[in-house]
């Protein structure tokens, strides 16, 4: 039996300082404390699928180093396949410098490494097991070209696609969006992806409207403590999907833990309509923004009310 959810996609070490704000060009500020996470868009969408239930395997690559070395035993930790990982001598691990304040806000600088290394050989190797899979999801935070060629080989074989433009790039090639079953954004990359400025879930709905149009089957972009607005090729009129209101203590993430959670869904129940799952995705999200880190705060299946499954 094939896995329910391929990642190919980005590991990070996160090295997170908490501060009362974010610093200004040329300031040095006090934070209060620091610490050392498991991280990266790719690797943080399937260790959410994988509590949740997911059968996973992620397609990544870590330097041959300490970071890289902890990162394999967190994916076995996590109970995600490691068959893909590979490591390499060429590039360090790479790493994240996060900076969070009181508000749960965020500020990241990516120094990708040895993500950039993940190429054409590593998706040949992985090719049976992606196209034997029923989601996959990619980010950009490997060289887009890798996370075309995974879209590209995973439409060929009829599994479903997630596509999460993180960070989002400009001038992104028009392939990603007609290999997308779901382009899924935040409000910043929507508004840099279509040059909509998007301050509500009106404007969302727009965005949403143009990313269709450039041949998404269905767009989702999120809105924080909004939640989301979900359309379809099928269901073109957008729909709001509202989220409960909590207490962030830490956002970063939060949007990984929506993605593998939409992933899970989508693997599991792949019936139930987008609306719902992204119901149930902005209740897995909002858990992990009342927790520090990103992984470290992602819900496991047995702490979500079993309605849910
Ligand atoms: O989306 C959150 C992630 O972005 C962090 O874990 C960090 O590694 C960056 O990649
Ligand atoms: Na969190």
């Amino acid at each position: 039996e094939g896995v329910d959810v391929v990642v190919v996609g980005s590991c990070m070490t996160d090295l997170v300082s908490q501060a009362p704000r974010l610093p200004k060009a040329g300031e040095t500020i006090h934070g209060h404390k620091f610490f050392v996470g498991f991280g990266g868009k790719g690797a943080n969408q399937c260790v959410q699928a994988a509590r949740l239930g997911a059968k996973t395997a992620m397609v990544c690559k870590v330097g041959k180093d300490v970071f890289g070395d902890n990162y394999i035993q967190n994916f076995k930790n996590s109970g995600v396949s490691t068959e893909f990982v590979g490591q390499t001598d060429k590039a360090t691990t790479g790493t994240a410098s996060i900076i969070v304040n009181d508000a749960g806000e965020n500020a990241i600088v990516i120094v990708a490494g040895a993500n950039m290394l993940l190429g054409a050989e590593d998706l040949q190797r992985a090719g049976p097991a992606l196209g034997g899979a029923k989601v996959l999801i990619c980010q950009l935070e490997i060289s887009p070209d890798t996370s075309l060629q995974a879209l590209r080989m995973a439409q060929e074989r009829q599994v479903k696609t997630i596509f999460n433009p993180a960070p989002a790039i400009p001038d992104l090639h028009p392939d990603f969006y007609r290999y997308a079953d779901v382009f899924c954004c935040n409000e910043p990359e929507a508004e840099l992806l279509t040059g909509v400025a998007v301050g509500s879930v009106e404007d969302a709905g727009k965005v949403g409207a143009e990313l269709l149009r450039r041949g998404c089957g269905s767009a989702i972009v999120t809105l924080g403590p909004q939640g989301c607005v979900v359309l379809s090729a099928k269901d073109p009129a957008p729909r709001h999907v509202a989220t409960a209101t909590v207490t962030a203590v830490d956002t970063t993430g939060a949007g990984d833990s929506f993605i593998g959670a939409l992933a899970f869904y989508m693997a599991r129940y792949p019936t139930m309509p987008l609306e719902e799952m992204a119901g149930r995705a902005n209740r897995v999200a909002a858990v992990s923004v009342q927790g520090i880190g990103t992984q470290t705060s992602y819900p496991y299946r047995k702490d979500m009310p079993q309605e849910l499954f």
